[in-house]
């Protein structure tokens, strides 16, 4: 069931309820001015800022470094709040060990395979760093570095500009890259991120977000029991790297099958070599709406306990969906919280894997005098 603020209080005013009773008390509206706060300080001295913003009863913390959200709070079926998202209470654990933790990726989300690529007949060698792979950009992505930010208020919504250049040759990558991304809380609360970047060179670019969720609260164990719907009939298989083989393979009668909400947990223990080269689920559905020019809705995730929802729509044509396979009992998070193998999941939206080394892929080339724009919104409800 989707239900979000805006039909709660279409619904209430029929009933003749003020919406105030909903468990949406005072802040749960409230949009205002973002607030900074310093959060902490680089070994080089740059200091990090943390935003507070507010709207629609969604409340967001996001850090200058990495764009990274550190916390996002959403009302349950009472209107109790909770953080739906892992993250750290600190900066040096984000710079030290975050497994990308609500961060911003880039220039390439996921893996090029052995961080080689050939483009207009000119090879480029990347930074690698997961094994032979580049993964989420290089060792020093757009998840670590400091972006410029810049508060919005835009009629009823709020929220930031993110400002990154990218010198050319950065990681490995030819162009000077300058990307732009904004975060905005809508009155109804949703989150919805619109990214865009231009080049001075050929290059190749695919931005999303890495954020892991569990609408239970980041405290709460497992999201075996979240229910999951993807639209997608088909996904890109990998190889034991992680690699897509190229192979756009049907979902039906498959663990991948996402097409009706089933939860996380029903196959994910099912001996079939592609979970198991993944240790879950770590692959990109590709979306049958494919390239939209407004974001279309292509994901739906529930959490029965608490009763929130999270629907995902986007411009962009595949969806990695990665259970948190990695995560393993190594990291205390923000609330002291011990994160184990399974206790979020990330939903990103982007192009394919290894897009450059795929010429039958939707294409990742970025060329001068283009502007890449791609847009994904959260939207939430109880
Ligand atoms: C990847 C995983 C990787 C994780 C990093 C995901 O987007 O698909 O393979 O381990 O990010 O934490």
């Amino acid at each position: 069931m989707e239900l979000n603020r805006r039909t709660v209080i279409a619904g209430a005013a029929a009933a003749g309820i003020a919406a105030s009773t909903l468990g949406g008390t005072a802040h749960a509206t409230g949009g205002g001015t973002p607030s900074k706060k310093l959060f902490g300080t680089l070994a080089d001295g740059t200091k990090v800022h943390s935003w507070s913003l507010s709207n629609g009863g969604t409340r967001l913390k996001v850090l200058s470094y990495g764009g990274i959200v550190q916390s996002l709070e959403i009302p349950d079926r009472h209107g109790r709040h909770a953080n739906v998202s892992l993250g750290f209470d600190n900066l040096e654990d984000y710079v030290a060990k975050s497994p990308y933790f609500g961060a911003l990726i880039g220039r390439f989300g996921n893996r090029i395979g052995k961080g080689r690529f050939t483009l207009d007949g000119k090879p480029h060698q990347i930074d690698v760093n997961d094994g032979e792979n580049t993964l989420h950009g290089g060792s020093k992505g757009f998840d670590k570095r400091v972006w410029d930010v810049e508060p919005f208020t835009k009629g009823s919504d709020v929220g930031l500009r993110l400002y990154y250049t990218s010198a050319d040759g950065e990681m490995g990558y030819p162009g000077t890259l300058r990307v732009k991304v904004t975060y905005t809380l809508t009155r109804h609360g949703d989150w919805r991120i619109d990214y865009e970047a231009t080049t001075d060179k050929a290059t190749v670019v695919n931005l999303t977000s890495h954020v892991y969720w569990n609408l239970a609260g980041e405290d709460s164990g497992t999201v075996y029991d979240h229910e999951l719907k993807i639209a997608g009939s088909r996904y890109t298989p990998v190889d034991s790297g992680l690699i897509p083989t190229g192979e756009l393979a049907r979902v039906a009668g498959t663990p991948f099958d996402f097409r009706r909400a089933k939860t996380v947990g029903e196959d994910i223990r099912v001996a079939h070599q592609q979970l198991l080269y993944g240790q879950g689920f770590d692959h990109n559905w590709v979306l049958d709406k494919g390239i939209t020019a407004a974001p279309v809705p292509v994901a739906t995730l529930r959490d029965p306990s608490s009763g929130r929802t999270m629907t995902i729509s986007t411009t962009e044509p595949g969806l990695q969906f990665y259970s948190g396979n990695f995560l393993d009992g190594t990291l205390v998070g923000s609330g002291g919280t011990v994160y184990r193998q399974g206790d979020a999941l990330c939903l990103e939206t982007q192009h394919f894997p290894d897009s450059p080394n795929k010429p039958s892929f939707p294409s990742t080339v970025l060329r001068p005098g283009q502007t890449y724009r791609t847009t994904t919104v959260h939207s939430f409800g109880r």
